[in-house]
């Protein structure tokens, strides 16, 4: 059979309801334009993020029922523990309440002023925690990832000269670690290959640098690599998810993606050293070490997940599906980041509409268009959350692209739903002429996209 299913079927559902056009208008006027601001009840189909937004499996419900809200050596806590350290095989697991408490505890412990560290390309927390301890963040990825229409299948990929040339540059006495991130998700959700990870890591051994992953979506990386790395396909996904992390000295992960939980995370690592100091500010600010400011239930549904997650007919239609989004936009015309990715197709809004210039935010408009026609909500990765005023020329520093980037949460929506959403592009596509700019009329200084608001250019 060459149809690929949804490989579960659905025990509990969650109504949605689709507004009206002039429902939709009004909520975009009190909005001011900016889906961030809309209710969620107001949304049909709703693509602003793949984190923390999966459904969970009875199994995973059971799991919640089960916990040990004990406050030391839940029983919870050690189901998890030996899950992480059977999945990654690190000796120091450190939970955490998402993915930006363990950079917060990382970066606190091995940042600081006059510190660079490299990454493919830092997702936004993770960069804001590197400079928030006075460090540099450095994004050397490859630069066919910066290439919207080549098709290389590993556009996640560290640059191993960018990367050679940052520690000639700067010492390696001056890189307290460096990162990688699978998938990429800044990049386009474009994984990192096996042999790219093993180059990393000659290199930073050659220098003395630990590497760490930002594994948030670490199985999606795994199975585009047996999907596409020479060698890989005959191979368990497992088995090239510990080939991963046996690369690597220790790992931050959001749970909230492929952990496929709505709320966690963990802070991996192998150095006790280290492991200790970290467990010192975990309980500082996250909780005591065997819960790290989550519930024994949160923990079991996180074990739960990180097993379900290695299910190959669940990654099969999982990537498939992101996969016939990006089909089925490029066959309306609807120019994407290529080859589709992980967790999300990312539409080029600046080649989509041409006529919308980048400080009237091409990204912005369209996803005002698709809220205003579908009730589909997506996010922005352009020139309002990226965009910025160079306090020294005053004059607009803009990001490469223009994006709009469409998330797809995890066993949430079917066929027909991702059907909805390339019908709503393909009309949208027939009548982008009449999409309009925008124009920012109020704005915090910093993580302006939650809250700026706008009006349309007329
Ligand atoms: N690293 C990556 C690669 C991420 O994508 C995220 C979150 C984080 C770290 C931070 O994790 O949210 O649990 O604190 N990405 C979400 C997104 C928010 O929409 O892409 P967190």
């Amino acid at each position: 059979m060459k149809t690929i299913i949804e490989p579960f079927r659905i025990k509990m559902v969650e109504p949605i309801r689709l507004t009206t056009p002039a429902e939709r208008e009004q909520l975009l006027r009190a909005a001011h334009f900016n889906p961030f601001q809309i209710p969620a009840e107001a949304v049909l189909i709703d693509l602003l993020t793949d984190s923390g937004t999966a459904a969970m499996s009875s199994e995973q419900w059971a799991g919640m029922l089960r916990g040990d809200e004990s406050y030391a050596g839940a029983k919870s806590w050690f189901r998890f523990e030996l899950v992480m350290r059977e999945l990654t095989g690190m000796p120091h697991v450190l939970p955490t309440h998402q993915g930006r408490a363990s950079e917060r505890i990382l970066f606190e412990l091995l940042g600081g002023p006059g510190k660079y560290v490299p990454n493919n390309t830092h997702f936004d927390t993770t960069r804001a925690n590197v400079e928030h301890s006075g460090a540099t963040a450095a994004d050397l990825v490859v630069d066919a990832g910066l290439n919207p229409k080549g098709r290389h299948p590993f556009k996640g990929n560290m640059d191993p000269s960018k990367l050679a040339g940052l520690i000639s540059q700067v010492g390696a006495g001056n890189i307290p670690l460096c990162m990688v991130t699978v998938t990429n998700n800044s990049g386009g959700g474009q994984p990192v290959s096996l042999a790219n990870l093993r180059e990393v890591r000659r290199i930073c051994n050659a220098h003395g640098i630990p590497l760490f992953l930002d594994a948030a979506r670490f199985a999606e990386n795994a199975y585009l690599i047996k999907k596409r790395e020479p060698g890989q396909q005959d191979r368990p996904v497992v088995d090239i998810v510990r080939d991963m992390f046996a690369l690597a000295d220790g790992a931050t992960i959001s749970a909230k993606k492929d952990g496929l939980v709505n709320i966690g995370g963990v802070l991996l690592m192998r150095d006790d050293r280290l492991a200790e100091r970290a467990n010192n500010l975990l309980i500082l600010t996250e909780g005591f070490v065997t819960y790290g400011g989550l519930a024994g239930r949160d923990l079991e549904a996180m074990a739960q997940g990180f097993r379900e997650v290695l299910d190959e007919d669940y990654l099969q239609y999982r990537l498939r599906s992101v996969e016939y989004l990006g089909v089925g936009l490029l066959r309306a015309g609807v120019p994407i980041i290529e080859p589709p990715g992980g967790h999300a197709i990312y539409i080029d809004a600046g080649a989509f509409l041409p006529h919308v210039p980048p400080e009237q935010f091409p990204g912005q408009a369209l996803l005002v268009a698709l809220y205003r026609h579908a009730g589909i909500r997506a996010v922005e990765i352009g020139s309002v959350m990226f965009g910025r005023t160079d306090p020294a020329t005053g004059e607009a520093v803009r990001p490469p692209m223009e994006l709009v980037r469409l998330a797809i949460p995890r066993r949430v929506y079917t066929q027909s739903h991702i059907d909805y959403v390339i019908e709503a592009l393909t009309e949208l596509a027939a009548v982008k002429d009449r999409i309009k700019g925008l124009r920012i009329t109020e704005a915090p200084a910093v993580l302006r996209h939650f809250s700026a608001k706008f009006e349309e250019v007329s």
